[in-house]
């Protein structure tokens, strides 16, 4: 017996549910690559991604590549071999980055950290200070590690470099968090910004970015990892064609303008705020579920839990099978499962990108379905959190 015939919800932290309105936009004719429309909307998407970067003087590229894309296009650019980089470890996607520039043939260091908690910036200080020849030329962190849903401290991270004296670019992988928190390029004095399109951006997968401060420009010209791909400078080149190393996604870039059009319709604000409201009632939620005693919080501070996911323990792995079953097959919610490390041993709850009360309080309720008819053990009531915080938020 199943009650998930009607609208499925997709709650993984990526891809996530694409706007009707932005598939809409991608229906459509294809039309030419090299002059008139096209033109005038990348150089609108260019504009857009400057503006939810939070830069003016940053230099933005489009990919047409998922996240190790971008990952592989930040380093080629900016590195020589055997440069060495220092990895913030904060979960699985940092350290991904790192080993990735490890075949593209720089020297990764990996500043041990834990699953459970932000990057320290006193140990970043600590090791750029010991660094005293400047071998380090890049550090690369992630804002939210989406497999342990941390959200680490940009501009903390900054300060320290600065207090460490150290010049190396400071590298973000804004993967997980653009266009769900706050994120301020050049105030933060971030160097190269990385980020994709199907979370936060509400798109369907196959963009991705990275935008480049002057410094990063500056290291750009000498660095000898650059391929004829990724090439930020053939970037730059006069024609249309040359924004994309080749031809245009036509399809995708409307797509995308769609996305942005949206976002810029609600206001990054807003999107801030209606980020925080329903990962705290997502937190309430689990936090009550808590109770059970089989369910943990995977990040141990508050303040370090990310707004866009939450990784949520399961101490009894024996229920996630049938737990994941049920809610797909028999109630039509998609719920997301723990990966690297975590695998077999989290669930992942997205909230994120497109998103909004009906959708999460959805979510939560089918998980809570899930938990009864399966008695798999948790505290009550929460649910109840969920729309206790929701409301008490939304009071005038
Ligand atoms: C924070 C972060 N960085 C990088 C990636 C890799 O992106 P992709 O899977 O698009 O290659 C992901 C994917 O989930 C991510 O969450």
């Amino acid at each position: 017996m199943s009650v998930k015939n009607g609208r499925q919800f997709l709650s993984i932290p990526g891809p996530t549910t694409v706007p009707d309105a932005v598939l809409a936009a991608m229906q459509r004719p294809a039309i030419d690559i090299r002059q008139g429309d096209l033109v005038t909307i990348t150089d609108g998407l260019m504009r857009d991604l400057k503006l939810i970067a939070g830069t003016k003087t940053g230099t933005p590229f489009i990919f047409i590549a998922n996240g190790h894309g971008a990952w592989e296009a930040a380093i080629s650019n900016v590195l020589c071999r055997d440069d060495k980089v220092l990895v913030l470890e904060s979960g699985s996607f940092a350290v991904g980055w790192g080993q990735s520039g490890a075949t593209l043939g720089v020297d990764v260091e990996v500043l041990p950290g834990s699953w459970r908690a932000a990057v320290d910036p006193a140990k970043v200080e600590e090791r750029l200070r010991a660094d005293t020849s400047g071998d380090i030329k890049a550090v690369l962190v992630v804002q939210i590690d989406t497999a342990t849903s941390v959200q680490n401290d940009i501009p903390a991270i900054r300060r320290a470099i600065d207090n460490a004296g150290h010049d190396a670019l400071l590298m973000v992988d804004t993967i997980a968090s653009l266009g769900t928190m706050p994120y301020r390029m050049d105030d933060w004095g971030v160097d190269v910004t990385v980020a994709a399109c199907q979370k936060g951006l509400m798109m369907s997968p196959g963009l991705s970015f990275t935008i480049a401060s002057k410094k990063a420009m500056a290291r750009h010209e000498a660095a000898n990892l650059r391929t004829a791909y990724w090439d930020w400078t053939a970037r730059l080149g006069s024609e249309h064609y040359q924004k994309y190393s080749g031809t245009p996604p036509v399809h995708l870039l409307y797509g995308l303008e769609k996305a942005f059009e949206l976002i810029k319709a609600e206001g990054l604000d807003a999107i801030v705020t209606r980020h925080q409201i329903l990962a705290d009632a997502t937190r309430a939620a689990v936090t009550r579920w808590a109770e059970g005693g089989i369910f943990e919080f995977n990040i141990e501070k508050e303040a370090e839990r990310a707004n866009s996911v939450t990784t949520v323990r399961v101490h009894d792995e024996s229920v996630l099978p049938a737990f994941h079953a049920f809610c797909e097959e028999q109630c039509g919610a998609i719920i997301g499962v723990g990966i690297s490390a975590l695998s077999g041993k989290a669930i992942r709850i997205a909230h994120m990108g497109h998103i909004n009360a009906p959708m999460l309080l959805g979510t939560l309720g089918v998980m809570e379905t899930a938990f009864k008819a399966l008695g798999i053990p948790h505290g009550k009531g929460g649910v109840e959190a969920a729309i206790e915080l929701i409301a008490g938020r939304l009071k005038a």
